[in-house]
């Protein structure tokens, strides 16, 4: 069987692998959907659109006291809810969820987004710069409303300290990263880029593979995911990804100017911090899982294996280990997390049977607890947790050329 697939700016042509195991779910049904849907799917989005602005105008009259009060019931830290963050994407970590809170944040809130300065036409439209490319003034495209006042960042791009701080002042802004297990990150990676000669050797024999999996590895390492792809999305160079002295002064500069690190291990603790942090209410962090690799490889690997994987990956491992153990440190020190991490899940669980079933019911309440004032979750809630993020940035792209 032969498929298609792009890989950074090329489409290549593979053979699947045989150990590939399809499995269907629900995001793919729904990009059937849409695939199919195309033009019924961009009539919805201009009607979901204009269903915004309504919803905008109405609710712009409940007074700011009120939310106020809400955010400082749950906190005697009591905060003012900050606007701006700069989430650094990593690929295979859970990003793309944390990219459609802000997308629907923003959108929301009516704020402004700092995006790469492409059309939808060009390939990898949803990263700044080119190929292994930092941020650069010119990347960023100008908003028609406040020429540089942006307020959110969550594409991709290639993380360097001087090009963003000068762009992105640490003291208006949040930094936010978000990274994963290497192992299971690497596992991600190997079967959602399916690299012709990297998927095909570690599905004939991982063992193998992992013995030297540098000579499957693409010449431009920044077409590579599976070569320490967390730590080179945060910058450091990939000359330096097995270099021990590299890695912890590039981890130490790292710890300097994110304000978190957040772990997908720890998902919604990380999403309940972010929201405590940011001083934002529990309605803004609701979501729906979704870009989950929808093939699993069927691997298994053995410790010899994870030893190996562990040198190859040294830099991803020593970041993961870093930013994991801190993450730990802070969820310790957070008063209530569990009762509001238990709080959040069980509205999730309402949200996501809200979100998938056929019922006519137009919204969903969730009552008060302590954790969070009454809202309401409507279906236009469900289609922007449950549309693709780039149909989202797309949307998001557009509007930004007519405001
Ligand atoms: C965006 O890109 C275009 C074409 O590449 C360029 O002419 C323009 O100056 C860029 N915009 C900004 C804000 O730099
Ligand atoms: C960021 O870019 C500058 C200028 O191009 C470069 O000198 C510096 O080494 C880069 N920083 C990192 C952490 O790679
Ligand atoms: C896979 O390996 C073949 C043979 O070495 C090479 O010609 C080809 O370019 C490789 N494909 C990719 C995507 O690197
Ligand atoms: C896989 O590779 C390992 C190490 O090269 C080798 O010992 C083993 O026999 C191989 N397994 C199979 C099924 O070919
Ligand atoms: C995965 O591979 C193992 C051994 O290679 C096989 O026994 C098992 O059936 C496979 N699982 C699936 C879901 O294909
Ligand atoms: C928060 O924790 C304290 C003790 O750590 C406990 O007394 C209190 O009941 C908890 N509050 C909630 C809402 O769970
Ligand atoms: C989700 O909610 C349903 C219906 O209220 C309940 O039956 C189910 O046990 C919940 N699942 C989880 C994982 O909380």
């Amino acid at each position: 069987m032969h498929l298609s697939c792009k890989l950074g700016e090329r489409m290549i042509t593979y053979t699947v692998p045989l150990c590939m195991v399809y499995t269907v779910n629900d995001q793919q049904r729904s990009k059937g959907r849409i695939l199919r849907n195309g033009h019924k799917n961009q009539l919805r989005l201009y009607a979901m659109l204009i269903a915004t602005l309504v919803i905008l105008v109405h609710t712009s009259g409940i007074p700011h006291s009120m939310i106020r009060y809400w955010s400082c019931k749950q906190s005697r830290d009591c905060c003012d809810e900050k606007h701006n963050i700069v989430f650094l994407k990593v690929h295979k970590t859970g990003s793309s969820t944390v990219a459609n809170v802000l997308q629907r944040y923003g959108l929301y809130k009516d704020l402004i987004f700092a995006l790469p300065n492409k059309t939808t036409r060009q390939l990898r439209f949803n990263y700044f710069g080119g190929i292994g490319e930092t941020l650069d003034s010119s990347g960023i495209k100008s908003s028609k409303r406040h020429a540089e006042d942006y307020n959110i960042l969550y594409n991709h791009v290639i993380f360097n300290d001087s090009a963003f701080l000068s762009k992105f002042p640490k003291m208006d802004f949040m930094y936010v990263t978000m990274l994963r297990d290497p192992t299971t990150q690497f596992l991600s990676s190997l079967q959602y880029f399916l690299h012709e000669n990297i998927s095909k050797a570690a599905c004939e024999n991982i063992s193998a593979y992992l013995t030297n999996p540098a000579v499957f590895e693409p010449t431009n390492p920044y077409l590579s995911f599976t070569d320490n792809r967390q730590a080179l999305d945060l910058g450091l160079s990939p000359t330096k990804v097995r270099d021990l002295d590299a890695i912890i002064s590039h981890i130490m500069m790292l710890d300097e100017i994110f304000d978190l690190v957040l772990i997908t291990e720890y998902f919604d603790e990380s999403l309940i911090i972010l929201k405590r942090r940011m001083c934002w209410q529990l309605k803004d962090i609701i979501y729906l899982r979704k870009n989950m690799a929808y093939k699993s490889l069927n691997i298994t690997i053995n410790d010899k294996d994870e030893k190996n994987l562990k040198m190859w990956n040294l830099a991803d491992h020593y970041f993961y280990q870093y930013f994991r153990d801190k993450f730990i440190g802070i969820l310790t020190q957070e008063r209530n997390l569990t009762e509001e991490v238990q709080n959040y899940r069980r509205i999730l669980n309402d949200t996501r049977i809200f979100c998938t079933s056929r019922s006519r019911r137009s919204h969903l309440d969730i009552e008060q607890t302590i954790w969070n004032p009454s809202f309401t979750v409507t279906s236009l809630d469900c289609a922007y947790m449950r549309i693709g993020e780039l149909k989202f940035h797309t949307k998001l792209l557009w509007q930004s050329n007519v405001q």
